[in-house]
């Protein structure tokens, strides 16, 4: 896993998004894998600086929640929609979002990976970590070749969403989610995390064991996983200083 450390959140943003204009600048019908959370938000600031880019980009997300109408303030759908898609340029048709006020999930599922396969694959998929080590809604336990699929989220997650989101309606404990083997097909992943808050599980997903219970220790496994961090999220990583050299010192073709 390529490790990138930044000094704020303000420069972990530019990093991430500076990111997403390389991609597309090479791939303007880039499919491109969105995540919710606290942390991409800024992300999503820089990316609507370009609205005309996202013309062709295919849309993809991680997760929902199971009975949020897609106009509801607190589903997925609509922070997606709030944050990015609706400032930016796109075409209806290529928004691929999940639903949580369908009946059947298992459906919405399986035809999720359909479309994906259709579009020939995620090329870039933006991620962030739950606490306990959750990618997407994919739980501590969760198998590693996981596809998308209705899950169940563990209380530690619903009191974290209870806190920020509106407490008047609780949330169901069911979601839906991308698999674990599902995001590790994707061609590039984008792992994003800020905050004290999240330096211990960042250090187990970097150099703990790749295990199910941290799922994110997955992407130990991908060829081309970038985590990009701020100083606070990297602040437990025992080669925290290596990785900066690295970073610093990247090789180049060509190079002396
Ligand atoms: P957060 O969510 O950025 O709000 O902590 C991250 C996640 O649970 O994936």
């Amino acid at each position: 896993m390529e490790i990138i450390i930044e000094a704020s959140p303000e420069a972990l943003a530019d990093r991430a998004a500076s990111i997403v204009f390389e991609e597309l600048a090479r791939k303007p019908d880039l499919v491109l894998g969105l995540a919710t959370g606290s942390t991409p938000i800024r992300l999503y600031e820089r990316l609507r600086s370009r609205p005309e880019l996202f013309q062709a980009v295919r849309f993809f997300n991680l997760d929902e929640f199971y009975g949020l109408a897609s106009s509801d303030a607190q589903s997925f759908h609509w922070f997606l929609r709030h944050h990015l898609i609706d400032h930016v340029k796109h075409d209806p048709k290529n928004v691929h979002l999940f639903r949580g006020d369908v009946k059947d999930l298992e459906a919405q599922a399986e035809e999720t990976e359909d479309r994906i396969r259709e579009v020939g694959g995620i090329d870039l998929q933006i991620l962030g970590i739950g606490r306990n080590g959750h990618v997407g809604f994919n739980e501590p336990g969760s198998s590693l070749g996981s596809r998308t699929r209705p899950k169940t989220l563990e209380p530690e997650t619903l009191a974290h969403y209870a806190r920020t989101l509106d407490p008047q309606s609780p949330l169901s404990s069911f979601a839906i989610t991308m698999g674990v083997g599902t995001i590790m097909e994707a061609r590039r992943c984008l792992m994003l995390v800020s905050g004290a808050e999240k330096a211990d599980v960042v250090r187990r997903m970097v150099e703990g064991p790749v295990t199910s219970e941290v799922p994110a220790s997955a992407l130990q496994m991908h060829p081309r996983a970038t985590a990009i961090l701020d100083e606070a999220a990297a602040s437990g990583l025992k080669r925290r200083d290596y990785y900066k050299w690295v970073f610093e010192n990247k090789w180049r073709v060509g190079q002396k």
